[in-house]
């Protein structure tokens, strides 16, 4: 009996041999050089794959995934990504993109010990908090979390935009935050229209003058 992760091997074979079926210079063309226009900052949640809910292809999107798509300023890891996204690669926009049903929001909103995760959830919490009486305003439980899940990406984008990484890029060109919530059980993509693309778009303390 073959083991169940056997499959993904298999199928790999299979997709590669239809993608060279197509077109035989496919992975020859990719392996020189990727020029993705995007950065998504998404949940890790496997219900929500970049490339498979937007229709776009491998090399279309640069990809950074988290427990409910953060974006934390001592993150070394995050901050690499968007370094090298905005720096080297040029994308144009960058998506944050949260999911109703969020399990990490969910679970930020109670008040169980998660072990090391609640180091993770703590910066959702501060979200609820900055927002708590729009929330508590909120009696259903499903539709409170769902206000935070909006939220907290609005918050996101705003930590994008603190970051120098971006406000040295908007001295010199455009680029977009965008912040995106997908619904799980409706496959849909709602753009929250909270776009944030230039400096004056942020709170002045956040700003940076002499980058
Ligand atoms: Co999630």
């Amino acid at each position: 009996m073959l083991a169940s992760y056997n499959r993904l091997i298999t199928n790999n074979a299979n997709w590669a041999k239809e993608k060279l079926a197509n077109d035989p210079e496919y992975f020859k063309k990719l392996s020189l050089r990727q020029t993705p226009e995007f950065l998504w900052v998404g949940c890790s949640d496997s219900r929500v794959p970049a490339n498979e809910i937007t229709g776009t292809d491998p090399g279309e999107i640069f990809v950074h995934r988290n427990i409910a798509n953060m974006v934390v300023h001592t993150d070394f890891n995050f901050l690499s990504v968007l370094q090298y996204a905005v720096e080297v690669l040029h994308v144009k926009h960058i998506i944050v993109c949260g999911h109703y049903g969020c399990g990490g929001v969910i679970a930020a909103m109670g008040r169980n010990d998660t072990g090391l995760v609640n180091k993770w959830l703590r910066n959702i919490k501060e979200v609820y908090e900055k927002h708590h009486l729009e929330l508590e305003a909120i009696e259903d439980e499903k539709a409170r979390s769902n206000r935070l899940v909006e939220l907290n990406v609005e918050e996101q984008v705003r930590n994008l935009a603190k970051t120098s990484i971006v406000q040295k890029a908007w001295k010199n060109r455009t680029l977009q935050i965008h912040g995106w919530v997908y619904g799980l059980d409706t496959g849909q993509i709602k753009d929250l229209h909270v776009m944030m693309h230039e400096i004056e778009d942020l709170e002045p303390i956040f700003r940076y003058d002499n980058l």
